[in-house]
């Protein structure tokens, strides 16, 4: 979804446009479009993506003032934070005060934050997160929806159920037109301006198909495509990029190199990040991240996985709990609790509190019900809605009883408006 409310281009350099949203100034990348000052926009993850009237932009922006307004009211007021005499002694308000105040939280300060344990400290150092989100972010939340385009896979991860290993699934695959079908859905029905299309590494779609399939994507609709095929190798990333997606998801899935050899044999971590690097440099919006409880995984591990991804220059952290499947070799290994993995994502704002866009992950729901809500008071500012065609949904089985397997995209959105409301948060991306 991600509405993305019309913004007026206010000032143009060379390819930078300043884009104004009901007088709040933000700046996106125009490479496409011919424009001048005055036009209207749509822009997506700091892209723009495409130009509209000013009728139709006049229209929406009418619709949406009163209640752009109202939710930035209720974001505030939920955001505040104003710890008390007792709270201002704690060392949890110590940090946050010295982030607040714009220097960067040490490696001790993060090892503290992940290892509270009591309810007060643990609350304080969420409604921390909370704060910073809200002061950087305003209340825009992501709003992406993702299709998993096929299941067949030649890696070996350990941890997954849809890894070549596992010989007990059915297997898909969708063809062009199904896939394209579901991207008219998503983009002309429900009004999805951003989406991932991922697939396993499925060697039966050649770089040329993906090409194709992006391009023609490109040409039939305004929306901002992120792929997500896993390694496709450096030529696959310009040859994309070419095709006009503008955004990558790939998790490098733990930092420590011993773990990650463990874990998917025979691959190196250096060549991943090698490519999350290449990714970047080419202009990709870059979606990384960890899984968090890999067996023999510490804390130290995970205060490293939160540097790696920010090294990355990533735009969208996506840290997600490891789920045991039980067709995998993992099958016996316990997923972390819900928890860690708030804390998770706290930590994330703590240490780049103005950049980091923070998705609540599929995982993390599947972990627990209210891991949005929680999530999203937590630090966190964006989740992603499956779109992929129902009769698909329980095959892309990473682990099992995975959210929304059984959701329509009605129902999807439906339950994300209703929690956005709530919590005061526009499902709105104004760019950077
Ligand atoms: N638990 C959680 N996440 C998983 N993934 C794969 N298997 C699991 C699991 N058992 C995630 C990986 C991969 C993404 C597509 O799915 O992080 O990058």
């Amino acid at each position: 979804m991600c509405y993305a409310i019309p913004g007026k281009v206010e000032a143009i350099n060379q390819k930078i446009v300043t884009v104004d949203y009901y007088g709040e100034k933000k700046k996106a990348i125009n490479e496409f479009h011919e424009l001048s000052v005055g036009d209207y926009i749509y822009a997506q993850g700091g892209y723009v993506i495409a130009k509209v009237s000013p009728h139709q932009a006049q229209e929406v922006l009418t619709a949406w003032q009163e209640l752009f307004f109202k939710l930035q009211e209720i974001d505030e007021e939920k955001s505040r934070f104003l710890p008390d005499k007792k709270a201002r002694e704690n060392k949890v308000v110590a940090i946050f005060d010295r982030v607040n105040n714009g220097h960067q939280a040490t490696r001790d300060d993060l090892r503290y934050l992940l290892a509270l344990k009591k309810r007060a400290d643990l609350e304080l150092f969420f409604k921390a997160a909370n704060f910073l989100r809200q002061k950087y972010h305003k209340n825009a939340c992501c709003v992406h929806g993702i299709i998993e385009i096929s299941n067949y896979c030649t890696r070996n991860c350990y941890y997954c159920g849809i890894s070549c290993l596992n010989k007990n699934i059915k297997r898909y695959r969708m063809s062009k037109k199904e896939i394209l079908d579901s991207v008219e859905e998503a983009v002309v029905k429900y009004g999805f301006k951003a989406l991932v299309l991922q697939s396993a590494e499925d060697k039966d779609y050649s770089i040329d198909d993906l090409v194709d399939i992006v391009k023609t994507i490109k040409e039939r609709h305004a929306v901002l495509v992120f792929v997500s095929f896993g390694e496709i190798g450096k030529r696959g990333l310009e040859k994309l990029f070419e095709a006009g997606s503008r955004g990558l998801l790939m998790r490098f899935e733990t930092s420590n190199p011993k773990i990650y050899e463990a874990l998917h044999p025979g691959y190196s971590l250096e060549s991943r990040i090698e490519e999350l690097k290449y990714a970047y440099k080419l202009g990709y919006l870059i979606i990384t991240g960890g899984l968090i409880g890999l067996p023999g995984q510490t804390d130290e591990d995970i205060i490293n996985d939160i540097y790696l991804a920010k090294d990355l220059n990533t735009d969208m952290y996506s840290f997600s709990p490891f789920i045991p499947h039980p067709d995998t070799p993992l099958a016996k290994n316990p997923p972390p609790d819900e928890e860690k993995v708030l804390k998770t994502l706290a930590l994330v704002r703590f240490t780049v509190p103005k950049e980091a866009k923070i998705l609540v992950t599929t995982g993390f729901e599947t972990l627990s019900p209210s891991a949005r809500k929680e999530g999203l008071a937590s630090g966190a500012s964006s989740v992603m809605l499956n779109v992929t065609p129902l009769k698909y949904r329980p095959l892309y089985s990473i682990y099992p009883a995975r959210a929304h397997e059984k959701d329509s995209i009605d129902a999807q959105i439906q339950e994300t408006i209703e929690l956005l409301k709530s919590l005061g948060r526009a499902p709105t991306d104004l760019g950077i």
